[in-house]
């Protein structure tokens, strides 16, 4: 076999990123893989659009069932996104023994133990590196260079939008939307950004990450997922003074009897490497028993940085293939039969600290009233913090607590909101610092 023939399945921003790579950069490819890469055909519904790759004639088509049908061609990349018609074709190339790669995390999360499934029947490889992290090689990297660890933990930064949103309001004074704008007209926010400020853009890339590092099906229903959009520059500058960052993490940790899952803001220490994560970046560390802490960092999204990673799945397919061997690697990184169903710590089992913000009338015994519900719940304060009146007579207050269960936490929340002299909704973030 002298050239592996690939169609890609949408020709947007990603999909015009990976035919920029495989027509360019086709020499390099062939030095590096000892054959032809070649793009036989690349699908969108529109044609006409001028796009930043020279395409010889008849490569780019609108029939991606064409694609799908085509004998020649060894690997289908998906590259639609959407939970639709993506899906369909998937399944379609799959069935048909095709090698699929795709970016897409939003169907994996959600389709993923439907779809190794049936790529496993089929006896074809499944790949999905640009799904979670943009160009981090994180699938790679549990699947394969972490073989001796158990992971003990993972900690991620997976949004660019959220993290870029809460760097530019920390360091630049923007307001919130201010923020958001500048990340949609830089083009990694979701086409809904409340995927994205809702922490479940992050949940989608948990719930795969969770699967590789621990062996277990896919779990996105299971895993606690809260945004970025209750924070306020006031918990920004609290944070600041108290020698923390808060960022969007997905953090995965693995206990004796399950496995914590969770997408939440999180106040972290300024020393953390990943506070030191900013703007659109994304960085992923992972806690081997072996390896110890090991952190990864790069663009999590962007047309180059996520055809960076579409290629890498498209030469490692082809490797295997010229290898003589349909997969290398098992999808998911574990055979099938040691996949496990996945058990995750319920929200409220959790242990934690937490920093909780209280708009309070300023009135003598306020401050003991909460701290009384606290302590009532078990929850022992570690420091209080008030300073300055806003204009309307109300005062920020500000804990930070000892390490106590969310579920104690909850009810102390549900019965300080209650009271008539906290007027607005109090909030919490969650403090991962190991003290
Ligand atoms: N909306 C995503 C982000 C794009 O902001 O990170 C990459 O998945």
């Amino acid at each position: 076999m002298n050239e592996i023939n690939i169609g890609i399945l949408g020709c947007g921003v990603i999909g015009t990123g990976v035919a920029k790579i495989l027509i360019e950069k086709s020499d390099l490819l062939s030095k590096r893989t000892g054959t032809k890469l070649n793009l036989k055909y690349i699908s969108d519904l529109d044609t006409n659009r001028e796009r930043d790759v020279k395409f010889d004639k008849g490569v780019l088509i609108s029939d991606s069932e064409k694609i799908i049908n085509d004998p020649e061609i060894n690997i289908i990349v998906e590259l639609i996104g959407g939970q639709t018609i993506a899906k369909e074709f998937i399944i379609k190339a799959l069935k048909n023994g095709k090698h699929v790669v795709t970016a897409n995390k939003a169907l994996l999360s959600t389709h993923g133990n439907e779809l190794v499934k049936i790529a496993r029947e089929n006896q074809v490889d499944l790949a999905f590196e640009a799904s979670t992290a943009g160009c981090i090689p994180i699938i790679k990297t549990l699947k394969e260079s972490h073989i001796g660890n158990h992971i003990k933990s993972i900690s991620a930064i997976l949004n660019g939008t959220c993290n870029y949103i809460l760097t530019k309001i920390s360091k630049q004074g923007f307001s919130f939307e201010q923020a958001l704008k500048t990340a949609q007209e830089k083009g990694f926010a979701e086409a809904d950004p409340t995927l994205d400020i809702e922490g479940i853009d992050t949940a989608h890339k948990l719930a795969i990450l969770n699967t590789i590092a621990h062996g277990i099906d896919f779990n996105l229903e299971d895993i606690h997922v809260e945004g970025i959009s209750r924070i306020t520059p006031l918990d920004i500058q609290y944070a600041s003074e108290l020698g923390y960052t808060i960022k969007l993490l997905a953090i995965s940790k693995f206990n004796p009897d399950n496995i914590e899952a969770r997408v939440h803001p999180t106040m972290i220490p300024v020393s953390n490497p990943l506070s030191n994560v900013d703007n659109s970046m994304n960085a992923v560390v992972v806690d081997g028993d072996a390896t110890g802490h090991t952190m990864l960092y790069g663009h999590g999204a962007g047309m180059m940085p996520t055809a960076s990673a579409v290629i890498n799945d498209i030469a490692d397919i082809s490797r295997t293939f010229l290898a003589g061997s349909k997969r290398r690697t098992p999808i998911l990184g574990f055979p099938e039969k040691n996949i496990k169903k996945a058990v995750i710590l319920p929200m409220k089992n959790l242990t934690t600290r937490y920093y909780l913000r209280c708009i309070a009338e300023d009135h003598p015994g306020v401050l003991s009233k909460v701290s009384g519900i606290l302590g009532d719940e078990g929850i022992s304060i570690e420091t209080v913090h008030q300073k300055g009146m806003k204009s309307n007579g109300t005062v920020p207050v500000v804990m930070v607590t000892h390490i106590a269960k969310e579920e104690n936490m909850l009810k102390a929340l549900n019965k300080i909101s209650q009271l008539d002299s906290i007027p607005e909704e109090p909030y919490l973030i969650r403090i991962e610092d190991n003290k």
